[in-house]
């Protein structure tokens, strides 16, 4: 069991179950409702919480009653919340999803009115006690000094890059793994993730989830690696991603190979688009 810690974000998601996605301007029918905990930083950390690793989440929590559905989830996953900033202004970020019954596809309206965590706050973490720290690639100007803490203190990390956003790329010779989604793969201009992988030079491990494609590998001696998804029904894609990069980070803590932590990683996020939430 190891030690993690994730710098990021959580959220309320407000999960609309729709037979198809709507038009523009209709009136259709919601066939279910829940309201659960989201947030890429902690949707990775519930996912390794059940893969039986020690985790921590470092983010802002502000305090209004939906912060309760976050302490709730991440109780029950036994995610420790003691870095975690309380501030007293500020909404919770809220996510309006359409989950497609036809497809499992989810569309996302993210609505924030939050500061994002800052670098003085996670200045202050004793980051002794962490075997593996994983950020969120948000807030590009403080994760500069962030990784490089975690970096001076010899503590393996990983950064997430699923949205295009200004400078993230200074920040790629930093982390030990970096875990692109396709999302942001796209948005330079690639139409495949091994084309990507190819033409990039990075020093360390890089991955990029590919949704029903599986995903691709390149290691720092340059060789690339595929695993494809297996053909699942897909009902419920949201997260998906969170728990691929969970799947990565739990592979490189247990020192697999890159061919077995990738087959290990598609193989969890598939099993995750077959059901409904983030249980294992
Ligand atoms: C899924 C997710 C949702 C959240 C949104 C934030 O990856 O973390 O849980 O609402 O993305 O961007």
């Amino acid at each position: 069991m190891s030690r993690i810690l994730a710098v990021g974000i959580a959220t309320v998601d407000i999960v609309n179950t729709l037979a198809s996605y709507p038009d523009e301007d209709a009136e259709v029918r919601v066939l279910a409702q829940r309201r659960a905990r989201g947030g890429n930083a902690t949707n990775t950390l519930v996912i390794l919480s059940q893969l039986g690793h020690s985790t921590a989440w470092a983010g802002l929590l502000p305090q209004e009653p939906d912060a309760q559905i976050v302490i709730d989830d991440l109780n029950k996953h036994q995610v420790d919340l003691a870095p975690v900033q309380r501030p007293l202004a500020g909404k919770l970020p809220t996510s309006y999803i359409a989950l497609g019954e036809n497809t499992g596809s989810r569309t996302i309206m993210h609505y924030r009115d939050l500061p994002e965590y800052d670098f003085s706050s996670f200045d202050e973490l004793a980051l002794g006690g962490y075997d593996w720290i994983h950020f969120e690639g948000r807030h590009v100007s403080a994760l500069g000094p962030m990784l490089k803490k975690t970096k001076q203190a010899g503590i393996p990390c990983s950064l997430e890059v699923e949205k295009p956003r200004e400078g993230i790329e200074a920040l790629f010779g930093l982390p030990d793994a970096l875990l692109f989604s396709r999302n942001y793969v796209q948005s330079r201009g690639y139409a495949l993730a091994r084309d990507f992988l190819q033409r990039q030079s990075f020093s360390r491990p890089a991955f990029v989830a590919w949704g029903e494609a599986g995903a691709w590998c390149r290691s720092s001696r340059n060789e690339i690696h595929h695993a494809p998804a297996p053909r699942v029904r897909v009902v419920d894609s949201l997260g998906a991603g969170d728990v691929f990069n969970a799947g990565v980070i739990d592979g490189l803590l247990n020192a697999l190979p890159l061919e077995k932590i990738l087959a290990h990683a598609v193989s969890l996020a598939s099993a995750k688009c077959a059901r409904e939430g983030l249980e294992i």
